[in-house]
């Protein structure tokens, strides 16, 4: 088995924490390189369910290894909550997480420092989740961050800490933010955070690279999607990391050259929360019935998810960016009360039909999908395993997809379940997974 990223290949909740814990068992290390406590990627084992938002799906396998690399921006609180969510749930994490030293450490000023600036009259609201995690990224860009190594490391932490309350004390006042903040109490719980971590905190690039080099596999677990990549996606809605493929290697310290492959992952239609543009969007009936069908609502924030149509244009361009090796198709299943599923094949704008994806988000705003009726299958794929049972109408879907966005559908998700799953005979995919 070699190394392999899974990437969000829509605006998130693509269902990338089913398709890592299934695929993690024929793997030895999973590693997430970007991203925060802003993803929930929900696992449904044999009736249990767990959202795990910063350690990475593949902790739920036993004997599996999971990295939380330096690219990933960590709220020592919501990781030490989430760790012991898991071993009340009878999941081992002693010994089995391993935290980058180089991570960076997002702070309670962060939270409320992106709260006040969503909310500022005049400014554009991206519909954060809230959890700090482009605040921390600002400073780690603007080199003042702080991270594990320094929080670990009393002396170097307590100057650090200092110099950037300040800072922020400023910016508070600026942003009439009136909620107290207590910066000595913070240090204070802050110091003792750092014992907690401390056993789990190692250098996680030497770690992967040498786990590597002895032969072991590893998956890379990508966090929300390439729509939301700060570079790629629809810019300024966006979040504050690099979700594409890309993400992985600086994210973690690997070189290009190690990567065997990239798995895709994308709902038969598509959702995005928070704000931003969405061309295929259907804020009718048909959308509400996706909503309550796929349950989409957010698995952080409970806000409702915006629904529509699967977007080709949006899937061929993230395939460029992230070259995927095989796509998996989530959520069939949602359809089948379809009788005609709208693709959009193109984008038309003043007339004409782009060729690129604008860079502009009122551009994408302004865009007028083309559709074409594909036939749905009206029965129930709810749960099936085997390509070959699917319904002929469905393969056709499915082949369509494959066909449009010039990559091979390797695999389709038929439930929330873990093994609500077809892997398709045949397939790149297939002999990957082996
Ligand atoms: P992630 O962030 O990409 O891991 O995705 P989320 O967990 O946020 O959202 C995906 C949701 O869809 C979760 O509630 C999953 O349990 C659910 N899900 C995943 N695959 C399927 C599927 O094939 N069918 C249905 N009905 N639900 C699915
Ligand atoms: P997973 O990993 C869907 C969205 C937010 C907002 C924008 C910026 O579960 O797919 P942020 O808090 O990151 O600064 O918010 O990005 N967003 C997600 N949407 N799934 C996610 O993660 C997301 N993480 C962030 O809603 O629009
Ligand atoms: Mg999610």
């Amino acid at each position: 088995m070699g190394n392999v990223i899974i990437v969000g290949a829509q605006w998130g909740d693509e269902g990338k924490g089913k398709i890592v814990d299934l695929f993690s068992e024929r793997f030895d290390i999973v590693a997430r390189y970007q991203g925060g406590h802003n993803a929930g990627h929900t696992v449904k084992v044999g009736g249990q369910k767990f959202i795990l938002q910063l350690i990475p799906s593949g902790i739920l396998r036993p004997g599996k290894i999971a990295v939380i690399g330096n690219g990933v921006v960590i709220d020592p609180a919501a990781l030490l909550k989430e760790r012991e969510r898991l071993e009340a749930a009878g999941i081992e994490v002693a010994g089995r997480l391993v935290i980058s030293h180089r991570a960076h450490v997002i702070f309670p000023f962060h939270c409320m420092m992106e709260k006040a600036s969503e909310a500022k009259p005049g400014r554009i609201s991206i519909g954060t989740t809230s959890r700090g995690i482009g605040p921390t990224y600002e400073d780690k860009i603007a080199r003042r961050g702080i991270r594990v190594s320094d929080l670990l490391d009393a002396e170097t932490f307590c100057a650090q800490f200092d110099q950037l309350a300040a800072e922020k004390e400023i910016i508070a006042r600026a942003l009439e933010i009136d909620e107290p903040l207590d910066f000595t109490e913070i240090r204070a719980r802050y110091l003792g955070y750092a014992e907690k971590l401390r056993p789990l905190v190692a250098d996680a690039a030497a770690f992967v690279n040498r786990a590597m080099n002895e032969g072991r596999s590893v998956l890379f677990e990508g966090a929300q999607g390439t729509m939301l990549d700060i570079d790629h996606g629809t810019y300024p809605f966006v979040t504050s990391s690099n979700a594409t493929a890309g993400g992985a290697c600086t994210g973690l310290g690997i070189s290009p050259t190690r990567i065997d492959a990239v798995i895709g992952v994308s709902k038969g239609y598509i959702t995005r929360v928070g704000g931003g543009p969405f061309p295929t969007e259907s804020r009718g009936e048909a959308g509400q019935t996706l909503r309550e069908r796929g349950n989409e609502f957010g698995a952080v924030t409970g806000r409702p998810r915006r629904c529509g149509w699967f977007d080709v244009p949006l899937l061929r361009y993230s395939t460029m960016l992230n070259h995927f090796t095989s796509v998996v198709i989530t959520k069939l299943d949602v359809l089948d009360h379809r009788r005609e599923i709208p693709v959009c094949t193109g984008y038309r704008h003043r007339g004409d039909i782009l060729t690129e994806m604008p860079a502009l988000a009122r551009v994408l705003e302004q865009v007028e999908p083309v559709y074409e009726m594909v036939p749905g299958w009206s029965c129930s794929t709810e749960g099936l395993r085997e390509y070959k049972q699917l319904p002929e109408p469905a393969k056709a879907y499915l082949q369509y997809l494959e066909d449009h966005i010039g990559v091979e559908v390797g695999s389709i998700s038929t439930g929330p379940e873990r093994d609500q799953m077809i892997l398709k005979p045949g397939s790149k995919l297939e002999k990957l997974l082996g």
